[in-house]
C-alpha cells in the first residue's frame, strides 16, 4: 500500500533533524579580512573594497605581483565594475595593497 510507504517517508523525514544535531561542524577562522596596517590605505580598502566582496580575492593573488598590477586592479574595480570610491583614494589603496600583498611587502610581514 502507498500509505505505508508514505508513513515510512514521514518517519525518515522526522528523524533527519535528529541526525543533523549529532553532527559537529567546526568552521575555520575567518581569514578573509584585510591585514591591519598603519598605512592610510588600510582604512580606505576597508571602506571601499568590502562593499562587493571580502578580502579573499586579494589574499589569493600571488605575493610577487608588482605595484602596477595593484594599480590596474584598483582601476578595474572602479572603471569596469563600478566601485564607487573617489579617484583620490586610489594612490593610498594601491600603496597599501602593494606593500601588504605585493612584491613590495617586507618578507617578515607576509600575511
Ligand atoms: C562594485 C563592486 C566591487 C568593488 C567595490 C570592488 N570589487 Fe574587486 N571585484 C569585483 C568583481 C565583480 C570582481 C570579479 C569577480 C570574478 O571575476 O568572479 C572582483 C575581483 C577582484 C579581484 C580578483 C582579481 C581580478 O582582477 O578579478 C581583486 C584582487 C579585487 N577584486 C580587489 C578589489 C579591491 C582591492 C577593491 C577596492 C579598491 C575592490 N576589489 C572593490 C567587484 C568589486
Amino acid at each position: 500500500m502507498h500509505s505505508r510507504f508514505l508513513g515510512a517517508l514521514a518517519l525518515a523525514a522526522a528523524c533527519a533533524p535528529l541526525t543533523a544535531t549529532a553532527l559537529q561542524v567546526t568552521l575555520p577562522a575567518e581569514t578573509a579580512v584585510y591585514v591591519p596596517s598603519e598605512l592610510p590605505g588600510y582604512q580606505l580598502v576597508q571602506q571601499n573594497c568590502l562593499i562587493c566582496h571580502s578580502a579573499q580575492y586579494v589574499l589569493t593573488q600571488p605575493r610577487t605581483l608588482p605595484r602596477s598590477y595593484w594599480q590596474a586592479t584598483v582601476e578595474k574595480m572602479s572603471k569596469a565594475f563600478g566601485a564607487p570610491f573617489p579617484e583620490q583614494d586610489s594612490a593610498a589603496m594601491v600603496d597599501y595593497l602593494s606593500r601588504t600583498y605585493g612584491a613590495e611587502r617586507p618578507a617578515a610581514a607576509a600575511p
